[in-house]
Parts: C-alpha cells; structure tokens; sequence
C-alpha cells in the first residue's frame, strides 16, 4: 500500500550521473523520478529570454513568481513546460548550463521551487535528484544519497555524451565542472552539501549499473526497516 512508500533524495555535483541513475531507480521501484535541476534550468531559459540576469533581483522575483511550471514524468525522463510551452530540449542548451548555477543562487527561486518539490513529493514514492534535496528540500526523505565523482571522472562522462554534437575540449570541460561546482558549493542560500545522515556513494570506476543497484539495495533494506 501507499504506507511503504518512502520518499528518495539523491544529491551530488555536476555529472555525477544523478540523473541517469535516479531515473533507473524510479523505474525499478515503480517511483516517480523528479529532476529538480530541469527546474532551474527553466528558470533560467525565461530569464535569458526576459533579458532578465542572476544580478538583477527584483525583476528576478517576479519573474520567478510568475512563471508557470510543469514537469510530467514520461517513461523516458520528464518533459518539462513553462507556461503550456514544451522546453524540455531548450533547457539543456549550453547557455542555459553556462548561467544556471547564477540563477540558483537567487533566493526567491529557491524558494519558489522548494515548495514546487515539496508539494510534488508530499505522497511519497519520489526520487528526486539536485543539490539540497536532502538536506534542504525533503529533510524527512527516507533514504537520502550523495553521489559523488572525481572531476576528471565528471569530464570525461559528459565529454563522451557531447563530443559529437559540440565542439569543446574535455580540458574546457573539466575547468566548467570545477567551476559549476565552486558555484554551487559557495552559495549562501542551500549550498550543495552532504546532508548529515546521506550515505555518500563515489561512483569513480563503478558503472551506472553498479550505483543502481547499489541504491536499489539500499532502498529495499530501509524498506524493510520501516
Ligand atoms: O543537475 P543540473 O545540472 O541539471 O542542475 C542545473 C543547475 O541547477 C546546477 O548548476 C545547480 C542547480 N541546482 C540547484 O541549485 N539545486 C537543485 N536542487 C538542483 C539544481
């Protein structure tokens, strides 16, 4: 029944390969798989398109407040919308990549999205994945996960997804993970952070299927506790 569903944070820096794992995860658990990342993308997709930069507040706050956003979970990921309008593609783009760690620190954003998360896991039975989810968002999330990598690890994964569609050295790559992850981790409002009580997985040398299962696992044992 409804009462064994638990609610499963996974957080960790850029390319960790969060995404592609909590996605998995959701589909062997028959969960929902929330990617909160899409989230601050599409902030920042109609911000570049208002004009509107991370150093301008005020017009920041309204625009956050006054955007509509939905993210339907599919079978192969989740297409997000912003006022009825698919962007699901559009928020993936490298300028979007480049500026939303900018738009993120926004506390306004934060705020506006943070509640977005709560409400789409208040029934429990999500894996949701980004930044503060567990130590911020779902403090009460059953099993929360770290997952890490080292940063040449990070480079080298995203370098093999991009390399043939965009012209970019995995030097160049490197340098802008280390930098997203500066970004992130400086932050005044919910840096990334390994929340207290997460089990932190190094996912350096392990396959993508090796940290499913691994959190799989995890999930089934806590389940089993409960
Ligand atoms: O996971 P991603 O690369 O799609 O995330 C995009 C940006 O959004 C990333 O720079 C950090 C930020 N983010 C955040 O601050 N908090 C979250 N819960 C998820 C993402």
């Amino acid at each position: 029944g409804d009462n064994d569903r638990m609610n499963i944070a996974i957080d960790g820096p850029a390319g960790a390969g969060k995404s592609t794992v909590a996605r998995k995860v959701a589909e062997q658990l028959g969960y929902v798989y929330i990617d909160t990342g899409a989230m601050y993308r599409a902030v920042t997709l109609c911000a570049q398109r208002a004009g509107v930069s991370a150093e301008q507040p005020d017009k920041l706050d309204q625009l956050a407040r006054s955007l509509q956003i939905e993210i339907e979970p599919g079978e192969h990921g989740q297409s997000v919308f912003i006022n009825g309008e698919e962007v699901t593609s559009l928020i993936r783009s490298r300028e979007v990549t480049l500026q939303v760690s900018h738009f993120a620190a926004n506390e306004t954003v934060r705020e506006v999205l943070g509640t977005m998360q709560r409400q789409l896991a208040a029934r429990k039975g999500v894996v949701m994945d980004g930044r503060d989810i567990g130590s911020h968002v779902l403090p009460d999330a059953e099993l929360k996960i770290f997952l890490t990598a080292s940063v040449k690890e990070r480079a080298m994964r995203r370098f093999r997804e991009i390399a043939d569609s965009q012209i970019i050295t995995l030097e160049q790559l490197e340098t802008e993970i280390a930098e997203r992850d500066r970004l992130d981790e400086q932050r005044d409002i919910s840096p990334l952070v390994c929340a207290s009580d997460a089990v932190v997985l190094d996912s350096t040398g392990m396959t993508i299927d090796e940290v499913i299962q691994a959190i799989v696992k995890l999930s089934r044992t806590k389940m089993a506790e409960a």
